[in-house]
Formats: C-alpha cells, sequence, structure tokens
C-alpha cells in the first residue's frame, strides 16, 4: 500500500508521510493470511537459508504483539504449521522491541543447554489493530515477518565469537499511555485499537535507544567504530539518522528500510535483517547491532556477529 492510497481515506499526502517518517510503502496481509501464516513463511524461507529443516529445531520464539488468538500462543500453531511435535514453543510480547527481547532470549536458552536450535520469529499483522479513520496512526504501520536461526557452538569468550556477544534490554510502564492498544481479553473483552502520542514517543526514543546501544557496547568493549552493520527498529527515518549521528555510527553502515515496510513493530528489525543479508551487505562474520524501542516503553538493543 503506497502513500498516495490514504490521500482518499484520511487527510494526508504523500510529501507530510514521507517528511515526517521517510515511509513510501507499507504491506497489508490479505484477508486469508495471518500473523501465523506470515510467521511460518519467514521460519520456512529462514529454515532454508540456514540449510535446515523444522526437525532441527528445539525452540520456537515468536515476537508479536498480534496473535491470531489470545491464547494459545501463535508460536505452538507455527510449530504445527511447520509439522513439528517434539521441542517447545512461545510467544514473547514486548511490542516494537519483541524481537530484541526474542533474540535475547534464544541465546540464554542455548547458553543454559535448554535448547540447541532456535528460530527466532517477529510476525504482526497491525493491519488489524489499527485505527484506519485516524491518520497520525494509519498512515506509520505495516504487516510483516523475519526469521532467524540461532544455534548453539562453543566459543572462546572473545568478541570475534559468531552469535550474540552482548544485549542490554529495559521497559518502563510509567509511559503505558504514550502507546497502547485501547482493548484486551482482561479490561474490555475487545481486541481494541491501537493509540499513541507519536510526538511524546519520538522525545524519548532517541535518548533510551542510545543508552541501551552505550550500555551493550560497554560490555562488549567495543565503540560504534567496530560495528560492520547497525540494524535498527524501523519506525522513522528521523529517530534512526538522529540515533546514529548521536552515536557515531557512520551513515552508509545504518540498514533503512521503513520506506519499504512501514513500521512492522516485532517483525522490523528481522525484515531489515533480511534485506541486508539477501542483498549482499551482512556477511558471516559481520559485526551487527539491533536495536528496537516501542509499547510499554519498552527498549533494548543485541550485538551479534553473524
Ligand atoms: O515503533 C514504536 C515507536 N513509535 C515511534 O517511534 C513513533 C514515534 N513518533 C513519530 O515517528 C512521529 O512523532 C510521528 C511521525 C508520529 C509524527 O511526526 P511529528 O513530526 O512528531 O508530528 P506531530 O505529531 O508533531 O504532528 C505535526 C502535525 C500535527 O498537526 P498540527 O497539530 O501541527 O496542526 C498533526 O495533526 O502533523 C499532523 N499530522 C498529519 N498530517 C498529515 C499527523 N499525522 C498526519 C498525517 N498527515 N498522516
Amino acid at each position: 500500500m503506497k502513500n498516495a492510497d490514504f490521500e482518499g481515506m484520511v487527510e494526508t499526502s504523500d510529501e507530510w508521510i514521507v517528511q515526517r517518517t521517510g515511509i513510501r510503502q507499507r504491506h497489508v496481509a490479505a484477508d486469508d493470511e495471518t500473523t501465523a501464516s506470515l510467521g511460518e513463511a519467514a521460519a520456512r524461507a529462514a529454515l532454508g537459508s540456514a540449510g535446515m529443516t523444522p526437525a532441527d529445531i528445539d525452540l520456537i520464539i515468536l515476537a508479536t504483539s498480534t496473535p491470531n488468538n489470545t491464547f494459545p500462543a501463535t508460536a505452538v500453531e507455527i510449530q504445527n504449521r511447520l509439522g513439528m511435535h517434539h521441542g517447545f514453543a512461545f510467544d514473547m510480547q514486548a511490542v516494537c522491541s519483541g524481537f530484541v527481547y526474542a533474540v535475547a532470549t534464544a541465546d540464554l536458552y542455548i547458553r543454559g543447554g535448554l535448547a540447541k536450535r532456535v528460530l527466532v520469529i517477529g510476525s504482526e499483522t497491525f493491519s488489524r489493530i489499527l485505527d484506519w479513520s485516524d491518520r497520525s496512526t494509519c498512515v506509520l504501520f505495516g504487516d510483516g515477518a523475519g526469521a532467524l536461526v540461532l544455534e548453539a557452538e562453543d566459543g572462546a569468550g572473545v568478541i570475534t565469537d559468531r552469535g550474540v556477544l552482548a544485549a542490554s534490554l529495559r521497559s518502563d510502564g510509567a509511559h503505558k499511555d504514550k502507546l497502547f492498544v485501547d482493548g484486551g481479553p482482561s479490561t474490555t473483552g475487545t481486541v481494541g485499537h491501537l493509540r499513541m502520542e507519536g510526538r511524546e514517543v519520538f522525545k524519548h526514543a532517541v535518548g533510551m535507544i542510545t543508552d541501551v546501544i552505550e550500555a551493550t557496547f560497554g560490555e562488549a568493549g567495543i565503540t560504534a567504530q567496530d560495528l560492520d552493520w547497525f540494524v535498527p527498529h524501523q519506525a522513522n527515518k528521523r529517530i534512526i539518522d538522529a540515533s546514529a549521528k548521536k552515536l557515531g555510527i557512520a551513515e552508509q553502515k545504518v540498514v533503512v528500510t521503513v520506506d519499504l515496510h512501514g513500521n512492522t513493530s516485532a517483525a522490523s528489525v528481522p525484515l531489515a535483517l533480511s534485506v541486508a543479508v539477501a542483498d549482499g551487505r551482512i556477511k558471516k562474520g559481520d559485526l551487527v547491532l539491533l536495536e528496537a524501542m516501542g509499547g510499554g516503553f519498552t527498549w533494548g538493543a543485541v550485538l551479534l556477529r553473524w
């Protein structure tokens, strides 16, 4: 769906959307597509590029805020769609930070010996929770899914190891009213619609993002210059640019896909990763920084070697 497609629906323009956000288009799931079907497709693509089959996986973590049902977890539905009847699966709910939380969690399951190969998926159908008459939110979000596989491997405990090297996760529920969905099973008994005070979220975003990234750099003992790629949450090009500038990350190291997908919440980081891997930018051995911030607020960063 292109920006121009909104022009007859709400009072907006392609020019406003591009200038304020960098978004040019977003994808909207078809009637017969769901968070589970998009997640399954991403999972199959990730397994294909890892040279694995569902039989090789022992844990699925799905980051989503738009599950197919209140329960069971959509991760379990994806497990079944993949023909997997072994191992375990669960959903992780940290809104736009969901994928970053899920990668950090998968790494801990591997380090703790509870899993050897983890399929980490971010899948969302935000089109189903948008208020399509609210121009301040409906133009910003899109649907999509992305996935990766993490596999246990002995490392030397040094920065040249592959996999997750450092992570920093944060949340603060005092900011709930700035970005939330006004429904839920325990309150209204309805699904509800996304509500956001965009300017308020924007005001906090850059500071929060740069704080967790600096903590992650400190833990790993690196600086921005050591990074090969910065793969931020794709909410707004202005937030991405301001964060990279504050951290001293060179523009050519920043992966930007917000123009292609809009804000796909927990799917945004894996979608950006998949674009940069597919076009040959991210290669084996590269040092990659993931970052996200969203509803809750939740925010976090993960440093990994691809
Ligand atoms: O993923 C979770 C994290 N979410 C985010 O990171 C989103 C953070 N926030 C943002 O990205 C930005 O705040 C927005 C893109 C949502 C808005 O940009 P802004 O520069 O902060 O604009 P604003 O909210 O200050 O609004 C400026 C004007 C307002 O009109 P007035 O009050 O100045 O007359 C809005 O009503 O733009 C108006 N406006 C629009 N105009 C045309 C709001 N939405 C639209 C629209 N088209 N779609």
